[in-house]
């Protein structure tokens, strides 16, 4: 068959590099794409998020299925327009999208299926939001509702923060995605991510993952979109998934199917675990990135007849084949990042490095100039590694980031550190 993927990160290559371990594939375009997709894949420059302009692309070039990447896609009904079309699509319609899309829209549905998450109020004027404040006191979460690129969340441990927080937001620093806030309850415990794949009916769990917001070593500096992953997670054993699974996911599907607006694709659950017991910090409505890249290193080819039975609304009939693994990937971002930071630096070293089940480069912010590579984002490799244990994929992943020669770069040294 023909495939196409929507996006241009680390995720979509890691995507991409599944799919092309099956045999099903028979063409693969990435649309955009980056330069380390470039090096296996056809790209193609059309707007991902003009839902007419991806059908017609796809139609033009007798695609059979399409896989989309990231959120706004989603959000601006891409995935809507082509099944209308009648192009099978992996990935929510934009109703069901609204549970990454609109955060006080989450809250209403954990509501409807008692999914236990954190207490909150949603409010829509900047007056009450500050009193509800006052009142409530430290620490405290400000979230603007509608999708901010990861920035619209403001973990305040003091009040103070908080009430800059709601000046932002209803001042218009967040634009539209601020014209409604949701203030929640402080939740303590370990942060972990959970993948599921539902149809709409039938959910099937496809792996755990931990993610490191923070910039630098001992998780301090800035939140960033994320330096690293590994999977599985530990703290998500196989007891809080089972509690997860039946206090959170399951309800989450059924009241969206009830809803007429069946939720199909990949739900990524962020978990807050304290003492064996998960709540709900959020959901999104794709892979995680850098998450999927574990994850695709971890499922390899039967990552595409996953999503094509998700799509195609027979995942009852489907099982994971787990291998005893584990996987990890470390970002390598431009010096500056999350903040300001330069273009155009060369990267070298790359070639050399082993290229199998157990060790890939997936490009993120990558553009390829005269025969170079060109650092061209903020996040610009995801050096994946995987292992019998975490420890050896540990060292196989920093191995090669050691043969990396970007000296514009830099990342964390210390990746998978709570697992270890
Ligand atoms: P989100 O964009 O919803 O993932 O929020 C970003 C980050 O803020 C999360 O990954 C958590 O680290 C933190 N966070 C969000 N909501 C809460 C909460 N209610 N309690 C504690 N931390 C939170
Ligand atoms: N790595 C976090 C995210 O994809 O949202």
């Amino acid at each position: 068959m023909n495939i196409l993927i929507l996006g241009n990160g680390g995720r979509e290559h890691a995507l991409a590099w599944a799919v092309l371990q099956n045999p099903k594939c028979d063409a693969l375009i990435v649309a955009p794409g980056n330069a380390g997709i470039a090096q296996i894949a056809a790209c193609a420059d059309i707007d991902i998020l003009n839902p007419q302009a991806v059908v017609d692309f796809a139609a033009e070039n007798a695609i059979d299925f399409v896989i989309v990447g990231p959120e706004a896609p989603l959000a601006e009904g891409v995935v809507d327009a082509l099944t209308q079309s009648g192009i099978l699509a992996f990935g929510p319609s934009k109703e069901a999208a609204r549970l990454e899309a609109s955060k006080a829209f989450t809250k209403e549905i954990c509501d409807a299926a008692k999914a236990p998450t954190a207490a909150y109020a949603r409010f829509s004027d900047a007056a009450s939001a500050r009193a509800y404040i006052e009142a409530q006191g430290a620490p405290i979460v400000v979230k603007a509702d509608g999708l901010a690129a990861g920035k619209g969340v403001i973990v305040a441990m003091e009040v103070q923060t908080a009430l800059d927080a709601i000046e932002d937001m209803f001042g218009g620093e967040f634009g539209t995605a601020g014209a409604e806030v949701v203030i929640e309850e402080f939740m303590e415990g370990e942060e972990a991510s959970f993948f599921i794949l539902s149809d709409g009916k039938s959910i099937l769990p496809i792996g755990t993952a931990q993610d490191h917001k923070r910039a630098f070593d001992n998780d301090e500096g800035p939140n960033t979109g994320g330096m690293g992953a590994y999977s599985p997670a530990p703290v998500l054993s196989d007891a809080v998934a089972e509690q997860t699974l039946r206090e959170i996911v399951q309800p989450t599907i059924d009241e969206m199917s009830k809803r007429g607006t069946p939720y199909r694709g990949v739900l990524y659950a962020g978990l807050m675990i304290k003492d064996g017991h998960a709540r709900l910090v959020e959901y999104n409505v794709r892979f995680g990135d850098p998450e999927c890249q574990v994850l695709m290193l971890r499922l390899g080819a039967q990552a595409l007849d996953l999503m094509l039975a998700c799509a195609e609304g027979r995942l009852d009939q489907m099982q994971v084949n787990w291998a005893k693994d584990h996987a990890i990937s470390v970002v390598m971002a431009a010096k500056g990042y999350p903040g300001a930071y330069e273009k155009g630096s060369v990267i070298r070293g790359l070639e050399v490095l082993l290229k199998d089940s157990n060790h890939m480069v997936f490009h993120a912010g990558t553009k390829a100039e005269d025969g170079a590579i060109i650092a061209s984002g903020g996040r610009v490799l995801n050096v994946t590694a995987r292992g019998e244990t975490l420890t050896e994929a540990r060292a196989r992943a920093y191995d090669m980031v050691h043969k990396i020669d970007w000296p514009e770069g830099f990342c964390r040294s210390d990746i998978a550190w709570r697992a270890l």
